[in-house]
């Protein structure tokens, strides 16, 4: 069958044509709500994932675990590594990025915290306020993480996973970030980081790799793990007791097992109906080459805990704690 190789070269060139004619890129916060309100309104995501829309823990090394509790097991690495849960119950807590609250839920209900969580998209709000139940003390709200109109200093502790690649100014969003927090009060961040090119600089392959993920996802902008940390130190409001670490190796496996895992429960995507499938089958690309930057150390997960300097400043270099 010699016509073979060439059908199938036709077939995934014209697969990728479509890929690449598909992407979402960044154009402004209201094109990542928009498509944060067709993921949610699918449902393909919360059926695969659940209700974290972040990359699970599985150890370091890496152990094998269930695909979800992998991400639930994130939040409460993050939360003990960050020393978040030694504030006492009752304190407020701001999620900046909340997706459909999963995060926000456990904050609430196993630490105790009151939570505030906010999320450009109204889709994603809805849900959350769906799945959350009356006792636990979370709200939600449809808010900018750049236009957040609470006064300074309205929270104990600010968290916010995986959202600082939406967000195109990394300084004014290090900014709200420590302005909400009381002096003292607690930062706990993770987010996707490209490897610093001021140190390495990036092959053309790279920066290729790098663009495609960027439009694929809305993403405005990655920084490097060193760019958060500078941004956290030039804020107007004061940054002391930084520290962060590099979660790459444990994370990793979210990857291929987000991929494994529509294999594994294909009745979750199945019973979407047949634009589920096809959805589900565009995002594979997207994840394997996010799985090529997470091997190559191109992208990185970067953890980062801080505070925001009390009534006597600080310099932020002290009381540096050794990486989680
Ligand atoms: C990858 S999801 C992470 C969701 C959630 N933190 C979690 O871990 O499940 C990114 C989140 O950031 C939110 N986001 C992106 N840009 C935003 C902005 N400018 N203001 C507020 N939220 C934003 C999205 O709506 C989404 O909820």
């Amino acid at each position: 069958m010699p016509w073979l190789p060439l059908l199938i070269s036709g077939v995934l060139c014209l697969a990728l044509c479509v890929y690449l004619a598909g992407k979402r890129p960044y154009r402004s916060p209201q094109s990542v709500a928009v498509n944060y309100d067709h993921w949610t309104r699918d449902g393909l995501l919360e059926r695969l994932w659940g209700d974290h829309i972040h990359l699970g823990y599985y150890g370091d090394p890496p152990r094998p675990q269930d695909f979800r509790a992998s991400k639930a097991r994130l939040v409460h690495e993050l939360v003990h590594w960050s020393d978040l849960h030694k504030l006492p119950p009752g304190s407020r807590l701001l999620d900046v990025g909340c997706g459909i609250g999963g995060s926000a839920r456990i904050l609430a209900r196993d630490y105790g915290f009151q939570v505030l969580g906010i999320s450009i998209s109204s889709q994603q709000i809805d849900r959350a306020r769906a799945l959350t139940p009356a006792h636990i003390p979370c709200r939600f709200a449809v808010m900018d993480a750049l236009a957040m109109p609470m006064a300074d200093g309205s929270f104990d502790a600010v968290w916010t996973v995986e959202a600082a690649p939406h967000i195109a100014d990394k300084q004014r969003f290090a900014n709200e970030l420590l302005r909400l927090l009381k002096p003292g009060g607690q930062l706990v961040m993770a987010d996707w980081n490209q490897r610093d090119s001021r140190q390495q600089p990036l092959s053309r392959l790279e920066q290729m790799v790098l663009s495609i993920l960027l439009e694929q996802w809305g993403h405005a902008a990655f920084a490097s793990m060193e760019a958060v940390q500078e941004h956290l130190q030039a804020s107007p409001h004061g940054c002391v007791s930084l520290h962060t670490a590099d979660w790459s190796r444990a994370t990793f496996p979210s990857w291929p097992e987000a991929i494994r895992e529509g294999f594994r429960r294909p009745w979750a995507v199945l019973s979407l109906g047949s634009a589920a499938v096809v959805k589900g089958l565009r995002e594979m690309p997207t994840i394997l080459l996010m799985a090529w930057a997470w091997r190559r150390g191109l992208l990185r997960f970067g953890v980062f805990c801080a505070e925001r300097a009390g009534s006597d400043g600080g310099d932020g270099s002290t009381a540096r704690r050794p990486p989680g």
